[in-house]
């Protein structure tokens, strides 16, 4: 679509930023709603993203979303953050508010628990353990929505554990750190389990992982969407276990952004899945 001279703009920072679906999406939804406005790709390197963030509203730029590897980092360089950014230590959208300053706002968990409500009976999930695989940026953004529903208890477990004990000491609350090699264990009486590993995502190794004592009423979620399929969820699904890919997180986070950036509330349908995946060699 052509824009005019009144058109709003906004983008993501990445380095590099040539992987990012986020120019695909956010243009899906400008089409689609007919705005005027533009979402672009800005390539910025890590000792740049200073600079970058605070030329925005000198540029009238009406925000950002951040990517690999800025996210940590743009906590120190916005001028206020949410408090999910301030738990999970990390920004993913930033919102240039009225007098020019900047907002930092972590929507990662909020994409996490809308795709996973929406495709899912969720409700289980307050009362029995839920099993969190990995311990990145990812791990922590997942536990802390989790948290914030109102999630019994968390079993968090990840090949290198002193990052689970430490996420555990920085988070607070009901998690137990349990060992790797103890993961297909603590899948009894589990009501949901997490991959937010890179095990099963194409080029990695595989996520190894014995589902026989996961309840087959429990949801299994894989954060992995290149493939969309991964082995985990087939397996899960073979056995009777509803599950819920990774791409309903990417498309569900970049909804509040979109909203406060162009002033209309996006919706994620079959269609904009079908134009964010398919035309990127998934
Ligand atoms: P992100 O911030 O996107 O979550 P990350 O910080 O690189 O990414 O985390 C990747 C996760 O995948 C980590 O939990 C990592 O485990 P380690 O903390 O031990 O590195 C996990 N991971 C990656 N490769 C793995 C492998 N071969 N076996 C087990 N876990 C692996």
């Amino acid at each position: 679509m052509s824009i005019t001279g009144n058109a709003k703009i906004a983008g993501v920072i990445g380095w590099p930023v040539g992987h990012s679906l986020s120019p695909r999406l956010h243009g899906y939804w400008l089409d689609h709603y007919g705005i005027d406005g533009s979402y672009i790709p800005l390539a910025v390197e890590p000792e740049n993203l200073a600079d970058a963030l605070s030329a925005l509203s000198k540029l009238g730029i009406v925000g950002v979303n951040l990517t690999v590897p800025h996210k940590e980092a743009a906590i120190g360089l916005v001028d206020k953050v949410d408090d999910a950014a301030a738990r999970i230590g990390a920004v993913n959208t930033v919102v240039v508010l009225k007098d020019g300053s900047l907002e930092g706002r972590n929507t990662d968990g909020y994409g996490f628990i809308a795709s996973l409500s929406s495709s899912a009976a969720l409700q289980s999930v307050k009362e029995k353990p839920v099993v969190v695989l990995g311990a990145g940026g990812a791990a922590r953004s997942i536990i802390v929505a989790l948290q914030d529903y109102g999630v019994g208890s968390i079993r968090l477990t990840n090949r290198t554990r002193e990052r689970a004990d430490q996420m555990r000491e920085e988070i607070g609350g009901d998690i137990d750190v349990v060992s790797w090699d103890q993961r297909a264990a603590v899948l009894e009486d589990a009501m949901l389990l997490v991959n937010t590993t890179t095990l099963g995502m194409g080029g990695q190794p595989a996520l190894e992982l014995d589902l026989d004592s996961l309840p087959t009423e429990a949801i299994v979620n894989d954060i992995v969407y290149s493939p969309l399929k991964t082995d985990l969820l087939a397996k899960a699904a073979e056995r009777g276990n509803p599950t819920v890919d990774g791409v309903g997180m990417l498309l569900h986070q970049a909804r509040p952004g979109f909203a406060a950036w162009f002033g209309r509330e996006p919706e994620v349908t079959d269609a904009l899945q079908a134009h964010v995946l398919n035309r990127s060699g998934f």
